[in-house]
C-alpha cells in the first residue's frame, strides 16, 4: 500500500501481520525486553521491515534504536520513517542524495475519540472535516487528519529537530486526488522556520488502515524558481 503513495526511489516494506521469531540486534532486545507483548511486536515487526528496505536500497542491514524524542537513528547514508498501528506495520526508506527526508503514519480507519479532533484541528480543518465526513462516510476524515499532521511531524523532525504543535500546520486534503498539502502557519515569534514549510503528500484509505506519506526531493528539478527552501512533495513531483 504504502509503494503506492510515494515515489519509486523510495524503498517501502510492510506487513499486516507479526511473523513469529524475528530477528532483533541485541542493542534492540535490550530497549524492549521489559515490553508488553503488543509493543514488542510492532517493535520488531517494523524493524523487521526496516532491514527488508535497507536491503532494496543496497544498505546493510543495521540496528534501528531511537534518538531525541524517539526519531529512528538510520545509517548516514539514508533518511526514512516507520508506523505502526492495528494491523498495519510500514517503513519507508530513501538515499540521503536523493530525499532530504520522508515521513509515514498509518491509523485504523475508525473516528478519534471524542474532542480529539477539536483539539488538533484548526477552524478551516474542522469545517472541511465534518463536510468531508457527511459526504463521504466510509474514511475516517477526522482520522486522517490526524494521521496526517503525523506524518509531517515525522518528516519535519529528523531534519529540523523542533518540536510542532497539531495547530502548527494547515492541512488542506484532496477527496478524490487522494492526494493532501500542509503548510506550516508562521512562528507567532516572528522566528525563521527551521526547514520547509511547505508539504505536500498522498493518502490512502484501504482494508480499514488510513495512510499518510510525504517524501521531500533532495534537489529541486531544474529550471525551478522556487526559493531555497524545498518544498514537501508527493511522487517526486514539485507543485
Ligand atoms: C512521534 C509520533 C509522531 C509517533 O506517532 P504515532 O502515531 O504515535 O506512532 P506510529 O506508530 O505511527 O510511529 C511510531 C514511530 O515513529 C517514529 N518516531 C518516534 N518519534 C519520532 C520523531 N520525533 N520524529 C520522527 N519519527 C519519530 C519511531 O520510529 C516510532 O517507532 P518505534 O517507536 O518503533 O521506533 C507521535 O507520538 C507524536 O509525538 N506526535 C506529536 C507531535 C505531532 O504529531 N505534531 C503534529 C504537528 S503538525
Amino acid at each position: 500500500m504504502l509503494t503506492k503513495l510515494l515515489p519509486s526511489t523510495v524503498a517501502t516494506a510492510e506487513a499486516t501481520a507479526d511473523p513469529a521469531g524475528v530477528f532483533l540486534f541485541p542493542e534492540e532486545e535490550s530497549l524492549i525486553s521489559n515490553a508488553v507483548p503488543k509493543r514488542r511486536l510492532e517493535f520488531a515487526t517494523v524493524r523487521w521491515c526496516a532491514r527488508r528496505a535497507m536491503g532494496a536500497l543496497g544498505v546493510a542491514p543495521a540496528a534501528v534504536l531511537p534518538g531525541r524524542r524517539g526519531v529512528p537513528q538510520w545509517a548516514p547514508s539514508v533518511v526514512g520513517s516507520m508506523t505502526h498501528c492495528a494491523g498495519f506495520r510500514g517503513v519507508a526508506l530513501a538515499r540521503r542524495e536523493d530525499f532530504l527526508s520522508v515521513g509515514i503514519d498509518a491509523e485504523p480507519n475508525a473516528p478519534l475519540r471524542p474532542g480529539v479532533l477539536e483539539s488538533i484541528a484548526l477552524p478551516q480543518e474542522l469545517r472541511r472535516t465534518r463536510e468531508l465526513a457527511w459526504a463521504m462516510p466510509e474514511v475516517a476524515w477526522d482520522r486522517l487528519l490526524f494521521s496526517i499532521k503525523e506524518a509531517v511531524y515525522k518528516t519535519w523532525f529528523p531534519l529540523t529537530g523542533q518540536e510542532l504543535d497539531f495547530t502548527d500546520a494547515l492541512v488542506s486534503v484532496d477527496a478524490v486526488q487522494e492526494t493532501f498539502t500542509a503548510r506550516l502557519l508562521p512562528d507567532p515569534a516572528g522566528l525563521s522556520p527551521a526547514g520547509p514549510t511547505s508539504f505536500s503528500g498522498r493518502w490512502s484509505a484501504r482494508d480499514g488502515v488510513l495512510l499518510s506519506a510525504i517524501a521531500v526531493p533532495a534537489r529541486r528539478p531544474a529550471g525551478s524558481t522556487h526559493g531555497d527552501a524545498p518544498r514537501m512533495c508527493a511522487a517526486g513531483s514539485i507543485r
